[in-house]
């Protein structure tokens, strides 16, 4: 947390859209299938730089605790089991508006609803393994980075 409230980069560009970070996920469906390098190519295409990444296994207790948010969801142990069945690789991603560009780039969470070009529309293989989680806000953005990183481990 103490990494997250030091961050401050548009204290002195304050003519400048907003530099945000945002969480990402490259979920077990793409790292399974070698698509790691083409997502994070995506990201730094639409200028997104990437300021920390790591490749870790979930186990189902924090695969649970992420997604807490939709644990009465009808598919809440589904999105569980599937998040822990292959590696997946977490990332912050920085630049300006970076929470909504990242969303943007991700396209819609169902793939059949996706515009062409974003991640999901080439990648994801259903509604539920989707290649790729985004942070949906500011608050959500701190908090899932913090849940994954120390404030040393991001390097901007
Ligand atoms: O990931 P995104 O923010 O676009 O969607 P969400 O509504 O926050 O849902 C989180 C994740 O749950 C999705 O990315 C899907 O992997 C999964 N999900 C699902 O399996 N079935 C649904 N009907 C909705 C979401
Ligand atoms: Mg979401």
């Amino acid at each position: 947390m103490l990494g997250q409230r030091q961050f401050n980069p548009n204290s002195e560009r304050p003519d400048k859209m907003a530099i945000q970070r945002t969480f990402s996920i490259i979920k077990p469906d793409a790292t399974k299938r070698n698509l790691t390098g083409a997502i994070v190519a995506k990201f730094e295409e639409a200028g997104l730089r990437i300021v920390a990444s790591k490749r870790i296994q979930l186990t189902l207790a924090q695969a649970q605790q992420f997604y807490g948010v939709h644990k009465d969801r009808p598919f809440f142990g589904e999105l569980c089991e599937f998040m822990v069945s292959e590696p997946i690789v977490v990332q912050v991603l920085e630049g300006e508006d970076a929470i909504a560009k990242n969303r943007e780039v991700m396209g819609a969470t169902n793939p059949a609803d996706a515009a062409p070009g974003t991640i999901r529309k080439e990648f994801a293989l259903s509604i539920g393994e989707n290649s790729v989680h985004g942070s949906d806000a500011p608050e959500t953005a701190a908090e899932e980075i913090a849940f994954f990183f120390s404030g040393l481990e991001l390097v901007g």
